[in-house]
């Protein structure tokens, strides 16, 4: 497991959208205990100020800054502070998110532009600030995608469209930058407990069984575990383009044979 420490990334730095709470921190907490100097972003000052003490308190090499993905001139002016103070960035980890249940027929057009500003736009708003300052060759963009991206489901008609971009954004860039020696990859997570995510879509038992008892390996995954394969993507010098799912084989579908 990532959870013991290790020097894989040790002199690379690393920016990580969303990187306060669940998934994203975990994903910070990894890249530190490899070695990286790592940047937390998101909204609200008092959960980067939090974010960044408890990886401090852990002995990682961590700083937070505000911005909310959504303003493409906030997320460059942190994307230049970041290189000037690290001396250029080398891995991007875009997992900032917005989702809820929502019906097509009930959701406002506000709902859905929300949540595909905050994950498909602020997503490419976070490659685009940050590609002034990746340092080249070896680069990697590693984006939070979800299996909405790829499977249409009732009430995330905004998640399914927003996190559909993001799979097809991931695929795009990595054939345009990769000649610049930039990876961009993606990481579609399955059901991670302990999660906002879930206690969003899944808010009661009976719905935390419906989901396990879908997922092939029958149980959540773990924040360690996505984490896990972030930094597998962080060092995969000749892996470009993937949507690697980290699901329990959820993507495998529920093997009826209809
Ligand atoms: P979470 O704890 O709610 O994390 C979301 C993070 O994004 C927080 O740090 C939040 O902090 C930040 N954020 C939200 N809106 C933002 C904005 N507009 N600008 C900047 N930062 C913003 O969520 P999670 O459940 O761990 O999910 C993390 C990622 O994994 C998401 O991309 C999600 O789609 C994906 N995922 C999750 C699951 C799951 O089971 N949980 C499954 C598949 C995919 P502030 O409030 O301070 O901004
Ligand atoms: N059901 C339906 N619509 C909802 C909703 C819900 N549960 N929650 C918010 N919306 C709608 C709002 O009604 C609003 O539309 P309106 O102006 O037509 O009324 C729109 O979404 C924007 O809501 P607002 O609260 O102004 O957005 P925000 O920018 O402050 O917050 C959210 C963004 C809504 C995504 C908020 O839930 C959030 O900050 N989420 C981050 C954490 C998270 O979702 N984690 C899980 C990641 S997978």
């Amino acid at each position: 497991m990532t959870q013991l420490p290790g020097a894989a990334l040790r002199g690379r730095s690393a920016i990580v959208f969303g990187g306060t709470s669940g998934i994203n921190l975990g994903i910070a907490r990894a890249f530190c205990a490899q070695g990286a100097h790592v940047f937390v972003v998101s909204r609200k000052q008092e959960n980067v100020n939090a974010a960044v003490e408890s990886l401090r308190g852990d002995g990682g090499h961590a700083d937070g800054l505000v911005a909310d993905v959504r303003d493409f001139d906030a997320v460059a002016a942190i994307a230049a502070a970041v290189a000037e103070k690290a001396g250029g960035i080398d891995i991007v980890v875009s997992g900032a998110a917005g989702n809820f249940l929502a019906s097509a027929e009930t959701i406002s057009s506000n709902g859905f532009r929300t949540v595909v500003d905050i994950d498909l736009i602020g997503t490419f708003h976070a490659a685009r600030a940050c590609h002034p300052h990746l340092r080249t060759p070896g680069a990697s963009i590693i984006n939070i995608t979800a299996p909405q991206g790829a499977k249409p489901m009732i009430d995330q008609v905004h998640a399914c469209a927003a996190k559909a971009g993001v799979n097809m954004l991931t695929r795009c860039l990595a054939l345009e930058w990769g000649p610049q020696g930039i990876r961009v990859n993606a990481i579609s997570p399955g059901p991670i407990g302990e999660t906002e995510g879930m206690r969003r879509l899944a808010p009661s038992r009976e719905a935390v069984d419906a989901i396990t008892g879908v997922v092939p390996l029958r149980r959540f995954g773990t924040i360690a575990e996505i984490a896990e394969a972030a930094c597998y993507l962080a060092c995969a010098d000749y892996v470009n383009g993937v949507v690697l799912d980290v699901d329990g084989g959820v993507m495998l579908g529920t093997g009826g044979i209809v």
